[in-house]
């Protein structure tokens, strides 16, 4: 058991407590969106890219957009890392500093995937036929470099979570006292879990952009395309629904703490718990919907917003899970709250700037693929 922190005494933190929680929640749904395409959808290019036909250009599309969703993807979970550190530092810190030689070799990784993405990017590109093998082979790696990183992330944000392991794996990783970063929490199996929840969300998703993406942007003639893509994408769909509910269920159910699994299930947290966990039939309802039509603006919108959805009710839930699971160790409701007016007036006047010109950058993306066909 690990003594519990006092959180009214620890340093006032310099947002209201809403606010940090909001834009948490806010970000790690913009970060999700696109780490879910490129964690399965790379591998899934890079492997329809040895196929032929509708399967063959579904991987090219896909393969040279990864580089922008990439950007994106990176950029957004800058904003969920803030406010993780702004939040849970006592938390956060620990958890990043027993696994450092982990959590730090991400970043090597994501160099070497980035490069590996445009690798790939660039080969489609030339449009030689086959395109050179280290590129191919590139695009494999960084696959398996998007999984690996995956996995790195759940070991970092289970053990946060995890503050009674954080005693037992300092006692047997420090020097002199120092803690020497080896340590791991791959043997919890709340971190295997979870990276199969992002797995299955991570196939719903890249099966709702497929949707999208040929709703919005696949010139209209090109039907075969079109039909295969839905039918596609509604195949994915239901694998990603299967692993998400057996990977959701083995989380709950196989690594709860009974007493968070009741508080889960109890007065206004029960229908959220519930939403969350029926949500992927909402995708698959706005799958099997269209799936037998052409799809365009409304179907596009239709399964867009339905994955937006669940990718929201599993980062509120999330969210609440993370401070209950915290909570033993200290109530981060509880932390005083000195709100700094002027920075966050700063932070809004960008976010609202960046958003806009993002929103500037999508309506141009738009335009031309629309004067393109
Ligand atoms: C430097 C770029 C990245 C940043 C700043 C970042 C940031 C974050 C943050 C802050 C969270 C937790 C959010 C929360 O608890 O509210 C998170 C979760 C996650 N990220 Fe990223 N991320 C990055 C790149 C990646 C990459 C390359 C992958 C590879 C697939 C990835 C996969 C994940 C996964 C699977 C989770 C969920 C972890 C769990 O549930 O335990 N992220 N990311």
């Amino acid at each position: 058991m690990i003594e519990s922190l006092d959180a009214s005494a620890l340093p006032a933190i310099p947002a209201p407590f809403w606010f940090v929680q909001f834009f948490k929640v806010l970000g790690f749904v913009l970060h999700m969106v696109p780490m879910n395409l490129w964690f399965v959808g790379m591998a899934l290019a890079v492997l329809s890219y040895g196929r032929s036909g509708p399967a063959r250009a579904w991987a090219e599309r896909l393969g040279l957009q990864m580089p922008v969703i990439v950007a994106f993807g990176v950029n957004f979970g800058i904003v969920p890392l803030l406010f993780v550190q702004v939040a849970y530092p006592w938390a956060f810190y620990p958890a990043t500093i027993f696994t450092a030689w982990f959590w730090f070799s991400i970043i090597i990784l994501l160099i070497f995937a980035y490069y590996g993405v445009y690798a790939f990017a660039f080969g489609l590109k030339a449009k030689t036929e086959p395109m050179p093998t280290w590129r191919y082979a590139s695009g494999w790696i960084t696959a398996g470099l998007f999984l690996l990183m995956g996995l790195l992330f759940c070991n970092g944000f289970s053990l946060m979570a995890a503050p009674d392991h954080w005693k037992s794996l300092w006692l047997s990783h420090n020097v002199a006292g120092a803690a020497t970063g080896t340590a791991h929490n791959f043997a919890d199996p709340s971190l295997w879990f979870r990276w199969l929840l992002m797995l299955g969300l991570a196939m719903l998703t890249t099966a709702a952009y497929t949707v999208v993406d040929t709703g919005l942007f696949v010139s209209a003639n090109r039907q075969e395309y079109r039909l295969w893509a839905t039918q596609f994408a509604w195949y994915l769909g239901i694998l990603g629904a299967i692993v998400t509910g057996v990977a959701g269920a083995a989380y709950v159910w196989g690594t709860w703490d009974p007493a968070l699994r009741s508080h889960m299930t109890s007065g206004a947290r029960l229908p959220l718990t519930a939403l969350t966990a029926v949500s992927p039939g909402f995708t698959i309802l706005a799958l099997t919907l269209f799936r037998n039509r052409v799809p365009n603006a409304t179907a596009a919108l239709a399964v867009g917003g339905s994955q937006l959805l669940v990718l929201a009710l599993n980062a509120v839930s999330r969210q609440v899970v993370q401070n209950l699971e915290l909570a033993a160790y200290g109530k981060v409701w509880d932390i005083p709250q000195s709100p700094d007016w002027d920075a966050i007036a700063l932070f809004l006047v960008a976010f609202v700037f960046g958003a806009f010109v993002i929103g500037w950058m999508l309506s141009q993306v738009l335009s031309a693929a629309k004067s393109s066909t």
